[in-house]
């Protein structure tokens, strides 16, 4: 089985977790679009959907799912979304689309954060992926100077613009043995808006797709 059909197997595990009738959370990337159309084909209705990129209000679009602005709720039931990697806490590395901003906003809106992902993804220590952080583009050299004081290796990712303008450098070699501390220290920095690890809001449940099927984690202390 390939590591796009094992995306698509949890993903569709994933519409059983969509309430009727509610407002629902949706992220960003391959597996979620998997999920995007598993919603979309599968019959259930839901009110309204709130998106974390234009990839996905595209998609959504396409299906027939409307979509509200973060705004407009103060809570959402379940937000669904992909990672980069994972680990036995439920904790990830986020942001390889790049949008790890809305993605954690989106993520605090919910009750029950699902998250979907094929097994080359389940970690356990997080850190080959590097560490995607949103930058103020006049503050990228600073903040890469501080960076560095931390032991990593950042990289721009060239060409690249976020939906609020802004730049994402790529962090290789940072210590995530602490990853709560970590998240909170990098967004310290002046000039960074937002880092790509979620240590503060893991996700509560994953739905991890192997060979022999769908497997439901939770975090493992
Ligand atoms: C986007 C993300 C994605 O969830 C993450 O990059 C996983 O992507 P994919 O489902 O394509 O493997 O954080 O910002």
């Amino acid at each position: 089985m390939t590591q796009d059909e094992l995306k698509r197997q949890a993903a569709i595990k994933a519409v059983e977790f969509v309430p009727d009738n509610e407002y629902i959370g949706i992220g960003t990337g391959s597996t979620v679009n998997h999920f995007i159309r598993a919603l979309g084909e599968s019959g259930k209705t839901v009110k309204g959907a709130v998106s974390t990129s234009r990839q996905s209000s595209e998609l959504m679009a396409q299906y027939g799912i409307p979509e509200i602005h973060p705004n407009e709720v103060s809570s959402l039931p379940v937000y669904i979304d992909g990672a980069d990697e994972i680990n036995h806490l439920l904790q990830m590395i986020k942001g390889g689309g790049g949008a790890h901003l809305s993605e954690k906003i989106v993520a605090n809106l919910a009750q029950k954060f699902i998250c979907i992902a094929d097994e080359s993804k389940y970690v356990s220590r997080l850190g080959k992926f590097p560490l995607p952080v949103e930058v103020v583009p006049m503050a990228r050299s600073m903040v890469s100077r501080e960076l560095v004081k931390l032991g990593g290796r950042p990289e721009l990712r060239i060409g690249v613009k976020t939906l609020n303008g802004n730049e994402i450098v790529d962090v290789h070699g940072l210590d995530f043995s602490q990853p709560m501390a970590m998240e909170t220290r990098l967004n310290n920095i002046l000039g960074v808006v937002e880092n790509g690890l979620f240590a503060h809001r893991p996700a509560d449940v994953l739905l991890l797709a192997a060979k022999d099927g769908v497997k439901m984690l939770t975090a493992q202390p």
